[in-house]
């Protein structure tokens, strides 16, 4: 189903590009809303990377061989936008935590479910007993909704082992989507969160302990350390300690920070030269200012408030203090969500962020929350090719059809992965 295209595609007359242009960076403020509209127009892709962008007819004066291009895609009456960069997600888990979805309705706290071993802890069991198969047959299906919604690039966390052997074993399967012939065409970056909750039995500092102790041997699996710096979880200096074990080993840092209340964590992250610090329910105005100051992407993840009926980030307060904003789903076993559409509809709709702030917060600045702005998230030449048509003439129907799926067709790498709303293998 893999591999990058070697031939040369086309898309022509799309009623509208909608992209940023300018520095290969997370946008800001004010800039966080700036996108470059092109009516008619056309994207010339040669192998896995963009060769051209713009209007249709300056693309096809400067590159007249692109109209016998192998592959020629009219899009017609559609949107064309960047592949979509979900850079926050736990999508490698076995079984199914609908008993405490059910539970949760009729008001059991989340926390309270993990504290007698439910919630992560179930997934955990379940993750430890399952093979590398399952656990990957597992991902690549939730690689295939996530790709048919437009998803070309998504981070991959570990989490559900808490113990070395799992935590491989998960970095293994995320290894094994990502690489070889029949690799899935959503690029994985991958994550270790060995010091994602605490198994029954054990201290925090017992979990912060192995955890550091098996980075090392981990990191070579793995590009960025995480932590669920939380209270009850790990508290800020136990946190430090994975994060600097983490650093010590070359890994880049993330944090799941201020997510059931202010805590400390998106501080330590700053603190530390973060890429991002996520979650960030919370807030005070020294984090926004050390977040700022580090240039950590906030990556808010409204899928979670959602289903946990709690109070939404203030993403204006965020845009405001001049912190870039990123948008990504948590897809995990709680949040069991690969849509990054219906994230840009409680993004505007929830946390009051503008059509335009959403799309950026999906693109180039959760590309930047992976350290990849210059290869991804905007249509730029040199890029890599990773293009989604949708359905409607414009890219405000990712937040406007609600509840389907607004993306026709999908290029990865130069490659047709989505057709008419069907993977093509
Ligand atoms: O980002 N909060 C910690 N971790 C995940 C949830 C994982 C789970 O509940 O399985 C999150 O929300
Ligand atoms: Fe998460």
């Amino acid at each position: 189903m893999a591999g990058a295209g070697t031939g040369t595609l086309l898309i022509r007359h799309a009623a509208e590009l909608a992209s940023v242009a300018g520095p290969d960076a997370a946008r800001a403020g004010a800039a966080q809303g700036q996108l470059e509209l092109i009516p008619d127009g056309a994207v010339y892709c040669v192998g896995e990377r963009i060769a051209a962008v713009g209007p249709t007819a300056e693309v096809l004066r400067a590159h007249p061989e692109a109209a016998r291009a192998d592959t020629v895609l009219d899009a017609s009456g559609r949107a064309v936008i960047p592949g979509l960069v979900d850079c926050h997600a736990h999508p490698v888990f076995a079984g199914d935590r609908s008993d405490e979805y059910a539970e949760r309705l009729r008001g059991t706290p989340y926390l309270e479910i993990l504290k007698r071993g439910g919630g992560i802890l179930k997934s955990v069991r379940l993750t430890r007993a399952a093979s590398h198969a399952e656990l990957l047959a597992g991902l690549r299906e939730r690689l295939d909704r996530a790709l048919a919604l437009g998803t070309t690039t998504l981070e991959a966390k570990t989490g559900y082992g808490l113990d070395e052997a799992t935590e491989r074993k998960m970095l293994e399967v995320i290894r094994a989507a990502n690489t070889g012939d029949d690799r899935h065409p959503v690029d994985l970056v991958p994550t270790l969160l060995h010091a994602h909750a605490v198994p029954q039995g054990m201290t925090a500092d017992q979990v912060v302990a192995e955890a550091v102790d098996a980075t090392a041997r981990l990191a070579p699996l793995a590009e960025y350390v995480d932590v669920f710096c939380e209270r009850g979880v790990f508290d800020v200096a136990q946190s430090r300690k994975v994060l600097e074990a983490g650093k010590r080993a070359g890994l880049k840092v993330k944090v799941h920070a201020e997510e059931l209340c202010l805590l400390g964590g998106a501080k330590l992250a700053a603190e530390l030269g973060g890429t991002s610090a996520d979650h960030l329910c919370f807030t005070d105005d020294a984090t926004l200012a050390a977040m700022r100051a580090a240039g950590t992407v906030a990556v808010f993840l409204p899928g979670t408030p959602f289903v946990l009926r709690m109070a939404y980030s203030d993403a204006r307060r965020w845009i405001a203090a001049q912190v870039p904003v990123a948008c990504a789903t948590d897809l995990n076993p709680n949040c069991f969500c690969e849509s990054l559409p219906f994230v840009f509809t409680l993004s505007v709709y929830e946390m009051k962020m503008t059509p335009a702030e959403a799309l950026v917060a999906m693109t180039i600045n959760a590309a930047a929350a992976l350290d990849r702005a210059h290869e991804i998230g905007s249509l730029k030449p040199g890029k890599l090719a990773d293009v989604a048509i949708l359905n409607g003439p414009s890219y405000l129907h990712l937040g406007y059809h609600v509840g389907g799926n607004p993306v026709r067709t999908v290029v990865k790498r130069g490659r047709v992965v989505v057709r008419d709303g069907r993977l093509t293998a």
